[in-house]
């Protein structure tokens, strides 16, 4: 019976003389399903799931041809009737019904409801000054900025005045509000600033801060914050860079980093030592035409121009005076393998000495670069 009565009056809303606009289809859903609901969660309840699913069958199958005219609502009840045929029990095809009712109503809520716009939802004008003033405020004195940038942009009261100003307007500009933004774009405004995603990032931690000291809900600090973040890629210069002062300061060379001379000639001593000491290297070339005498005075030498070669290639203050490479190591037949296992022994000196990993790597760059002059028999 309920299920006849609310046909027929989809039917007159739907084949009505006056053909109804959406919103009006919209209501007339709503209310068939309101209906439905109040009829068929009773029944539920009182122990009979089967007659609560047919009901709801029912309306959902009758508002299917109506529902084409309304937005998504199609594919809503469509997926609710095919996934409660699905289940095994009444109980559960009635549950999965409902609540597709219920997703569908909060759908037409939304349409006939919509939300006021996130300006007044955020309080309006008043609300968002005083937002606005602690948020300049916390910006400003917070290092992870960097505001000022270094001081070139002094903060001063009308400078802050006016930063304020723009900022009201900006907001309001971007979350339905009166005013409208008379500043410059984002990109000009912060042209030169060299701005990094970390700054960015800090910044948006501040108004996430100031947001919360105002209560501002989730979903509204939420949609702000989509706003300012939408125009990172106008505001930062420097992706990557943690703040200007250390992307102004050039990285220390490799050769600071690895300690200095101290430290290379100490590394050098102990991967001389294990190289020469190593049958998969034969450092001596023993069984070769260029055997190589390791007497105190040719280990000294040898070690200063390793010393020499690796201060000169690491951005260190020394020059080397040996010969080149090629000269050096030829007609001593090293093999591929053989240059592979002296990197070995360069490594496990390395390690001895918590060369952290980044220095290693860019050491071995060095080092592999002189391969193809060095090996013969590959
Ligand atoms: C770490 C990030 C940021 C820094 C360091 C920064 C810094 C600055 C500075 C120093 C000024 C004053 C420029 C001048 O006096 O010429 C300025 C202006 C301004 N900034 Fe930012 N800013 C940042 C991010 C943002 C973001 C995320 C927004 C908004 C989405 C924003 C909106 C504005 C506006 C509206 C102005 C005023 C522009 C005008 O008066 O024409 N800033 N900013
Ligand atoms: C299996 C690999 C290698 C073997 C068997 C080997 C062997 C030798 C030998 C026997 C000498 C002494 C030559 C002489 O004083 O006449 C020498 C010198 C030298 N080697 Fe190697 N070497 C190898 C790899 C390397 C690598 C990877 C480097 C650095 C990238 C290197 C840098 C030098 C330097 C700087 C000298 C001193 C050059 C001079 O005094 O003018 N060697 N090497």
């Amino acid at each position: 019976l309920t299920t006849l009565a609310t046909l027929l009056a989809l039917s007159s809303a739907a084949f009505g003389g006056d053909s109804p606009d959406t919103k009006e289809i919209d209501r007339r859903i709503d209310r068939a399903l309101f209906d439905t609901i109040s009829l068929g969660a009773p029944l539920y309840n009182a122990g009979d799931p089967y007659g609560c699913y047919r009901l709801y069958q029912g309306t959902a199958m009758a508002l299917l041809p109506l529902s084409s005219q309304s937005e998504g609502l199609r594919e809503i009840l469509d997926a609710g009737l095919k996934r409660a045929e699905a289940q095994p029990r009444y109980d559960q095809r009635a549950t999965v019904l409902r609540e597709s009712f219920d997703k569908a109503r909060g759908l037409i809520a939304g349409r006939l409801q919509p939300a006021k716009p996130l300006w007044d939802r955020l309080g309006g004008e008043l609300a968002v000054k005083a937002v606005v003033h602690d948020f300049v405020a916390m910006a400003a004195g917070d290092p992870k900025v960097d505001f000022t940038r270094g001081g070139k942009y002094p903060v001063d009261a009308a400078g802050v005045a006016n930063l304020e100003r723009r900022l009201v307007e900006l907001i309001s500009a971007v979350s339905g509000g009166p005013l409208k933004y008379t500043g410059r774009d984002m990109k000009s405004a912060h042209a030169g600033m060299g701005i990094s995603d970390a700054e960015f990032d800090a910044l948006g931690a501040d108004l996430v801060a100031v947001l919360k000291k105002y209560y501002v809900p989730k979903r509204e600090t939420d949609e702000l914050l989509a706003a300012v973040v939408s125009t990172r890629k106008d505001i930062v210069e420097a992706p990557g860079a943690a703040s200007t002062a250390a992307a102004a300061k050039p990285d220390k060379s490799l050769f600071d980093r690895l300690g200095g001379e101290p430290a290379v000639v100490a590394v050098v001593d102990d991967f001389v030592a294990r190289a020469a000491g190593d049958p998969k290297v034969n450092f001596t070339r023993k069984g070769t035409a260029s055997e190589w005498q390791p007497t105190a005075e040719n280990v000294e030498t040898l070690k200063k121009h390793l010393v020499q070669l690796i201060g000169a290639t690491t951005g260190g203050p020394i020059r080397y005076e040996g010969r080149g490479m090629k000269e050096v190591h030829k007609g001593m037949m090293i093999t591929g393998a053989e240059f592979d296992a002296i990197a070995v022994d360069l490594k496990a000196t390395l390690d001895k000495f918590q060369v952290p990993e980044k220095e290693q790597q860019e050491l071995f760059k060095i080092v592999g670069s002189t391969r193809a002059e060095m090996v013969e028999r590959p």
